[in-house]
């Protein structure tokens, strides 16, 4: 989609009723026992925006969507629609849609009831109520399906009927909690085609949470990373994929190496780090003086074959697995004091072989940050391709393009 950030233009609905400038959240934090799972979240969402919370499982996704629809209560902090305090509210008083991750719809009442529960809730008039569901209706599609049961529909249909039913009250504001976890692969593409639509031609103000990075940036107009519920970085798939505030977000931001290196140097916003039996210049990320830090490498950055008399960072690397995908070959392979690294290339290179790669420098990112090297998110490219391999960078480059 091109246009992620452009501003609300004529596609958009007319501002509704209940619609808002900003949406704000001040230092919401929540705990559970004596752990802090949500630590001061400081975020402004103008309307109209698009924003994804993305981090791993676990790391407090969905603990700040129920603070924001008034499903948990805040252990501090405030939420504020434009001059109006909320978090004191009781959900139904938010009036947010939300939409989850197992539809929650009610078994026993056609999908015409389901859509027009919160209608019905509302003591809106029984005619204006059956035109708005048959609106929503045709919306999501799924008009002619008015009267089954959400038994007798498809994951993706009973998706669409929980959309249908969060959006035919005219929220403010969406809340969206991992909606396509459930769905397979080729039915989450058009889902997601399906809820940015939605998205835009409402003019709707979405909140979505997700652990899939490129259903994140394929969305969203503003990333927020979350960690162990503290606020990585905050922008837009551009900004997060260009230039990652941490390690921890370059992981996460498609795959990258990261190495643990020494800086010994620098000069106009570039440092030099050794190291693992190389040497690296990069562009060095805010505080790099001298001491431990962070390289981080994307595995299709290694140019691979003879370097050219200019190529900048020139390493020897041993070949160690190579896996055909396609036009590209993914590359395991080793660092001379045995560091493991990946590259994806489309020159042919053999198990065994001692090769030579360069990496431009200024496609090397260096962090002063040296101990957030952890577990990376998600299978880097082995594996199946299409869930967070190739498919993953595709999207990202095309995001950022
Ligand atoms: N009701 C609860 N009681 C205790 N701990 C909880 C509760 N709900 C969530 N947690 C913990 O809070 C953390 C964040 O959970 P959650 O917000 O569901 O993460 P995510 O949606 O990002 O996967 C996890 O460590 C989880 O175990
Ligand atoms: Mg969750």
């Amino acid at each position: 989609m091109t246009d992620r950030t452009s501003p609300p233009g004529p596609v958009r609905a007319p501002a509704r009723e209940g619609q808002f400038t900003h949406l704000r959240l001040d230092k919401v934090s929540r705990r559970f026992g004596d752990k802090l799972v949500l630590d001061g979240l400081d975020l402004r969402i103008a309307g109209g925006e698009f924003v994804a919370l993305l981090g791993p499982s676990g790391c407090g996704k969905s603990t700040a969507l129920n603070c924001l629809a008034g499903l948990l209560p805040l252990s501090g902090g405030g939420i504020w629609l434009d001059e109006r305090r909320v978090d004191t509210l009781p959900p139904e008083r938010r009036g947010f849609g939300m939409v989850f991750q197992n539809y929650a719809l009610f078994p026993h009442m056609s999908v015409r009831r389901n859509v027009g529960f919160g209608l019905r809730m509302r003591g809106i008039a029984r005619q204006e109520a059956r035109a708005r569901v048959d609106e929503a209706l045709r919306l999501v599609q799924l008009a002619p399906y008015a009267d089954r049961l959400p038994g007798q529909l498809s994951g993706g249909q009973q998706q669409r009927v929980a959309i249908a039913r969060a959006i035919v009250i005219e929220p403010p504001l969406v809340l969206m909690d991992e909606p396509l976890s459930n769905l397979d692969a080729a039915l989450r593409l058009d889902m997601r085609t399906e809820i940015r639509r939605l998205h835009q031609s409402l003019g709707l103000t979405t909140v979505y949470v997700t652990h899939d990075q490129e259903e994140a940036l394929s969305l969203a107009d503003r990333l927020v990373v979350l960690r162990e519920g503290v606020v990585q970085q905050v922008g837009t798939p551009e900004e997060l994929y260009r230039s990652p505030a941490n390690p921890y977000v370059a992981g996460f931001m498609g795959y990258r190496n990261l190495f643990a290196m020494t800086v010994t140097g620098g000069e106009g916003g570039h440092a030099t780090a050794r190291g693992l039996g190389i040497e690296l210049t990069g562009v060095a990320g805010e505080g790099v003086g001298s001491g431990p830090a962070t390289v981080a490498i994307r595995p299709e950055d290694f140019l691979v074959g003879e370097p050219p008399a200019d190529a900048e960072n020139v390493i020897e690397v041993g070949v160690e697995v190579v896996e055909y995908h396609g036009r590209e070959l993914a590359v395991q392979a080793r660092l001379p004091e045995g560091q493991a690294l990946r590259l994806r290339t489309s020159t042919r290179v053999e198990r065994g072989e001692t090769v030579r790669v360069w990496v431009p420098k200024d496609r090397v990112l260096i962090f002063a940050d040296a101990t957030a090297i952890s577990p990376q998110p998600g299978p880097p490219q082995s594996g199946a391709p299409d869930a967070t391999g190739s498919g993953q960078e595709t999207a990202a480059e095309a995001s950022a393009s």
